[in-house]
């Protein structure tokens, strides 16, 4: 493993079980903390932190995407990414403490396009209430998609989480790309000439983390998978 060998400043692997026992900055690095959700191939992580003075931090399932990201942050010599191994629920309802994120974003989340697949998309409402459990007051989201359908998904995902502002409203969502570099699935999709959703939310301060708009199933008796990571 590319982080045994590594100096411990350049470690660049985290496990979630130490950021829940040691704390984010023992664990991480000092706030504030920029959380990237399903980092993929990872290049916004490395271009944000070569760029700003933030501690970040990204979280992804695949093993595989993990272990190139490691080595890609000791080849920029970046001290500041630091990588987890485990899925985003996991991460939100076990190891994150409250309000500790300064920022998130999750960018062209796996949009499981077949109706049966739906149950499996990331992006439900549980799993946004975690994420506003964890976000700092004032906190930026910023979520994209290339996928239209999807995009109604998270729009309806996100509309009952009150601690969830939407900066865009009256629109669900902006086609005008945000003032930060694109990701690689971003890329891909642009230049196969599809148009990206882009929403932009806030966490609101002084409202609970799961409090739900009338008519909305309560959070709490809602699925949230959240499983320890596979080996
Ligand atoms: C379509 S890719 C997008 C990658 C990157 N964000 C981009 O825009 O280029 C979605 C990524 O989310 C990861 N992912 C899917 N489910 C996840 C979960 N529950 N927790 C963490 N990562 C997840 C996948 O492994 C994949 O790398």
């Amino acid at each position: 493993l590319v982080s045994d060998s590594a100096p411990p400043d350049l470690a660049p692997r985290v496990f979630a079980e130490a950021l829940r026992d040691l704390g984010l900055e023992k664990a991480a690095g000092p706030p504030p903390y920029v959380l990237e959700i399903g980092f993929g191939r990872g290049e916004l992580l490395l271009e944000m932190a070569a760029r700003n003075a933030r501690t970040y931090l990204g979280v992804e399932i695949s093993r595989k995407r993990v272990e190139k990201m490691e080595r890609r942050i000791v080849r920029a010599g970046l001290p500041n990414v630091k990588v987890v191994h485990a899925p985003a629920e996991y991460l939100l309802e076990r190891a994150l403490p409250e309000g500790a994120i300064a920022e998130c974003w999750i960018h062209c989340p796996d949009p499981w396009p077949k109706k049966r697949h739906h149950r499996r998309r990331l992006l439900k409402t549980p799993l946004l209430v975690l994420l506003a459990r964890v976000l700092a007051p004032s906190a930026r989201l910023g979520i994209s998609t290339d996928h239209l359908g999807y995009a109604e998904w998270i729009h309806t995902a996100l509309e009952p989480v009150l601690a969830l502002e939407n900066l865009d409203t009256p629109l669900p969502w902006s086609f005008e790309p945000p003032p930060r570099p694109t990701t690689a699935f971003e890329r891909d999709w642009i230049t196969d000439g599809r148009r990206i959703a882009y929403f932009s939310y806030r966490r609101r301060r002084g409202v609970p983390a799961d409090a739900l708009a009338s008519g909305a199933a309560p959070a709490a008796t809602a699925e949230t998978a959240a499983e320890p990571p596979q080996p």
